[in-house]
């Protein structure tokens, strides 16, 4: 069913080929990387809500930054935000590569930190990174993002070991934890996609 999505999605640039090769071949995390099916679900998400102001939290090499800046319309910007130096370097060289570097401005840090000191309202956020944190992320983000505004949560089937009954490793219960949390919140509307290993969609009323 994987090679059927992979080859019934919109045909993967040449660049974001790239990406994800090269996220492989010089990376010791290349399964990390976004990848073709959800790289062109954000790009559609991105086309249909016309965010101005975006946040990405976990940038790896850039396949899902450029993805979404690929999308963004003309005055719009991608703020991304990830700890590890040398992968951010690697999405450096891919967002001048991909012209896409000018919409794009790439902040090295932790996630909660930067939620923490910024004042910016966000049309849209990708979470993307430590899932240890993914309650919390959630908690930060919400009043972060304006209202109709959407929250995109990467990995939230956890390989499927969210149906752990009595999970012992603390990233498997976080994100179960998350997952209950946004069920019973009435502030946003949300689904599960079962894309990959699972991408929510929230919208805040
Ligand atoms: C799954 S990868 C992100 C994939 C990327 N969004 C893409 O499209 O390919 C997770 C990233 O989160 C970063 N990360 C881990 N802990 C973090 C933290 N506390 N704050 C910010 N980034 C973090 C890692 O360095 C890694 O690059």
């Amino acid at each position: 069913m994987d090679a059927y999505l992979e080859a019934h999605a919109s045909q993967e640039s040449d660049i974001l080929k790239e990406v994800s090769h090269a996220s492989h071949a010089e990376t010791t995390q290349g399964h990390m990387v976004s990848g073709h099916q959800q790289g062109v679900l954000l790009g559609i998400l991105t086309a249909v809500l016309k965010p101005k102001l975006v946040l990405e939290i976990g940038t790896f090499t850039g396949y899902a930054s450029i993805a979404i800046a690929k999308a963004l319309q003309p005055d719009a910007k991608l703020i991304t935000v990830d700890t590890n130096k040398n992968t951010s370097a690697m999405a450096s060289f891919f967002f001048e590569k991909s012209k896409v570097s000018s919409s794009i401005e790439i902040h090295e840090g932790q996630g909660l930190e930067y939620l923490q000191m910024t004042n910016l309202i966000f049309d849209m956020v990708f979470i993307d990174a430590d899932k240890e944190n993914y309650p919390e992320y959630y908690r930060q983000t919400l009043p972060k993002v304006r209202s109709g505004g959407l929250i995109l949560i990467d990995n939230t089937l956890w390989y499927g070991k969210v149906l752990e009954a009595n999970p012992k490793k603390k990233n498997t219960k976080a994100v179960q934890e998350l997952n209950n949390m946004i069920a019973q919140d009435t502030r946003v509307e949300a689904v599960i996609l079962p894309l990959r290993d699972g991408l929510t969609i929230i919208r805040k009323k």
